[in-house]
């Protein structure tokens, strides 16, 4: 249950708050806590003693909730190792071998993996090897809202939010509209400058940062028809939703296609780039990274976490819950209530948002802003229904305050 025992953010709190207001160069208003590491299932504890509901689920990477017992398990069974992160590209362990061929598990079609360090490395490197082969390609093709990251490569692609973007010199890109039209001006961009000029397509098949939108089933499979048709590399972005978030293993499922190439990330605990055959470039160290596939906790961790969605049956219990979850929020009369599984938003009043996403966590619930007006309800998958009902309560307690 919800216990706030001091006002939010607490002194403890707040004082490490300040500091890293002046010293973090990356400072981007953080929530007003700071988390000690006690916490379970879907509540964790700050450093004052508060206890708060996350339906923010650490933007979609802990899938498995705080202090879950089978993941405690494996950090003690690595707590007599040193060092826990190898060069794992040219020092290679067992558990670089293990997860890929996990992943490839759930990725039907799929034959090579490169595992990194972050969803921007991800991304970065499907980047690289769709990029490879193209010898005519004159720019990318990326979605009107899309976010995939913050490196350059990555950036070039973005469409989100202004701020993320401006001030650096990017690589040339086409942006499509989020919408039935895509396909139509895919078309016409092809008409204009030949497909090889496309070094590739991506998308998010359910947008994180942008506003969690759905692509309509017309959009993709017009979009995806045209890339194969054309011999265009298509790439899924499945940093965010993928991993069972939807209630499928990866969200481009919903739509019964395969692409060439998607990331991963996150709730992985590492970053993945995930290939069919002829993708990743032959020649040795063309694609690499220190620490990729070297972060032995991350991955046995990662690897524990598919093992206890399958056994738990986590996908089938994400789009039962989502779809609980989306009757208590239309119950609520809210707008523009959406989602797939354990990946819902609602829309706000514009310029409500940011108040409404504070006044939650200062009445013990997290949630997450994203697009203009909306706010993120990504629970844990470890969810109950009378955690749902709680967190729901607290949703329309600070909507009528905000009213
Ligand atoms: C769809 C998508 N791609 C890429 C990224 C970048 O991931 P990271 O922050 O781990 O670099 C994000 C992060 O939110 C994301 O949502």
């Amino acid at each position: 249950m919800i216990k706030l025992k001091t006002k939010i953010p607490g002194l403890r709190s707040t004082r490490i708050l300040a500091g890293l207001k002046k010293k973090n160069g990356g400072w981007g208003e953080p929530h007003p806590l700071v988390l000690s590491g006690k916490g379970k299932g879907a509540y964790c504890e700050d450093i004052d003693g508060n206890v708060f509901l996350d339906f923010a689920c650490q933007i979609a990477s802990n899938p498995l909730g705080y202090n879950h017992p089978e993941l405690l398990k494996v950090v003690s069974d690595y707590n007599k190792r040193f060092p826990l992160k190898y060069a794992g590209q040219d020092f290679t362990i067992e558990e670089h071998l293990d997860m890929i061929e996990s992943i490839l598990g759930i990725s039907p079609g799929m034959n090579q993996v490169f595992l990194s360090n972050s969803g921007a490395e991800a991304v970065e490197n499907a980047i690289k090897i769709a990029m490879h082969d193209r010898n005519k390609k004159k720019f990318t093709v990326s979605f009107q809202g899309a976010f995939h990251g913050r490196t350059l490569g990555a950036l070039s692609l973005h469409h989100s939010k202004p701020v993320h973007r401006e001030g650096y010199i990017l690589e040339p890109n086409k942006e499509l509209p989020f919408s039935d039209l895509a396909g139509d001006e895919l078309q016409e961009t092809i008409k204009q400058h030949g497909a090889d000029a496309v070094a590739f397509v991506i998308l998010e098949h359910l947008q994180g940062e942008g506003g969690y939108r759905i692509p309509s089933d017309k959009m993709v499979k017009g979009v995806y028809s045209i890339c194969k048709k054309n011999g265009i590399p298509y790439i899924a972005d499945e940093v965010q939703a993928g991993i069972g978030r939807t209630g499928k293993w990866w969200s481009f499922e919903h739509y019964g296609i395969k692409p060439d190439i998607f990331s991963s990330a996150k709730a992985l605990q590492v970053g993945a780039t995930v290939a069919r055959k002829g993708f990743f470039p032959d020649e040795p160290g063309s694609i690499s990274s220190t620490w990729g596939g070297g972060h032995a906790l991350d991955l046995a961790v990662g690897m524990k976490t598919i093992e206890l969605i399958k056994k738990h049956k986590l996908l089938e219990s994400n789009r039962k819950n989502g779809d609980y979850i989306k009757k208590r929020l239309n119950e609520l009369r809210l707008e523009g209530v959406r989602g797939r599984g354990l990946a819902i938003a609602f829309d706000l009043e514009n310029g409500k948002r940011d108040k409404f996403v504070l006044e939650c966590a200062r009445h013990g619930l997290l949630v997450l802003g994203c697009g203009i007006n909306s706010v993120r309800v990504i629970p844990p998958y470890v969810i109950k229904k009378d955690e749902i009902d709680e967190g729901i309560d607290v949703i329309g307690k600070v909507v009528k305050i905000l009213r």
